[in-house]
């Protein structure tokens, strides 16, 4: 596994994979790695010849101080764990790196957009955006993989693929839980705990909500996860969601075609946290 913290040497490196024929894969993270980023890697390394990780806290994401300056960071701990799957580059880069001058792009994602993540967080993807499309343009990867934790975010990297016609492939990959359910995020270190101990209700809400939505109707499911999520004063829901997997719109009847994604956002006090499930 070798470091490179400048675009120049992490390219030479990645000219010269390329120029022998071989895949490069490449994982997008912003550091705090678990289990969920280490799948992602693991996925890579089964599907691709060389596997790239890049850490970076991106400012540009971030639409509240607060979370950008608590945001973990755990540089030594992230190499640890990546020394124990096969990661061949870890791209460190400094803000100056990746933005030598301010990135101005407005990026528009239309209808994905302006619900959930995109309603709540204003300017969120378009920083995402911002990120990823110049971390592809360094990488230029063969293929590149995101987890199913951040369902919007990866509906709105897919988009921005086609919006600007790159040739990566877009791997989805799999929630990674805590054994009691909790799915696994960088914020989940920053819970104190006793919202810890609370935290792992949203899953089980999200199970119970997907086996009641057999027999109940849309808006006696959301109106029992609201309920549920409430019924702890730790815990205060932003929004509950069921969504069509491909255009993230609220379904409106239980009829309608395609696959169906329940979608939430938690506060555990400061903390925010996402989840979701296929119904
Ligand atoms: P970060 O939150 O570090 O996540 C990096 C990748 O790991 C994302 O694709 C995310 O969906 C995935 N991931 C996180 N937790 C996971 C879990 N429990 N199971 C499976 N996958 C999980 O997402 C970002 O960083 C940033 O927005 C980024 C894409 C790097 C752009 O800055």
């Amino acid at each position: 596994m070798k470091l490179y913290t400048t675009i120049s040497s992490l390219q030479v490196a990645i000219k010269t994979d390329r120029a022998k024929g071989l895949k490069v894969g490449f994982v997008p993270t912003m550091g705090a790695l678990h289990e969920g980023h280490l799948s992602l890697v693991e996925q890579a390394g089964t599907s691709s010849d060389i596997v790239v990780v890049s850490i970076f806290v991106n400012p540009n994401q971030f639409n509240d101080s607060n979370d950008l300056a608590n945001y973990p960071r755990t540089m030594e701990e992230d190499l640890k764990l990546l020394s124990t799957v096969r990661c061949d580059y870890v791209f460190y880069p400094d803000v100056e790196e990746i933005y030598p001058v301010p990135d101005t792009r407005q990026f528009s994602f239309g209808i994905l957009e302006n619900v959930m993540e995109g309603k709540f967080r204003p300017g969120h993807f378009n920083g995402v955006a911002q990120v990823v499309s110049r971390l592809f343009e360094i990488v230029d990867p063969d293929l590149a993989y995101f987890g199913r934790k951040d369902f919007q975010q990866l509906a709105v990297i897919k988009n921005l693929v086609l919006q600007l016609q790159l040739r990566v492939e877009i791997v989805a990959c799999d929630i990674v839980r805590e054994p009691d359910g909790l799915a696994m995020s960088s914020r989940n270190k920053l819970l104190l705990p006793e919202y810890r101990e609370v935290a792992p209700l949203i899953y089980r809400t999200l199970m119970q909500a997907k086996s009641l939505s057999a027999t109940s109707s849309l808006e006696n499911v959301k109106e029992y996860v609201l309920d549920e999520i409430s019924r702890t004063n730790l815990l205060t829901a932003e929004y509950f969601e069921i969504v069509d997997d491909t255009n993230l719109q609220s379904i409106k009847s239980w009829n309608e075609p395609g696959i169906k994604v329940g979608c939430i956002a938690v506060f555990a006090g400061k903390i925010r946290l996402i989840d979701n499930l296929i119904f």
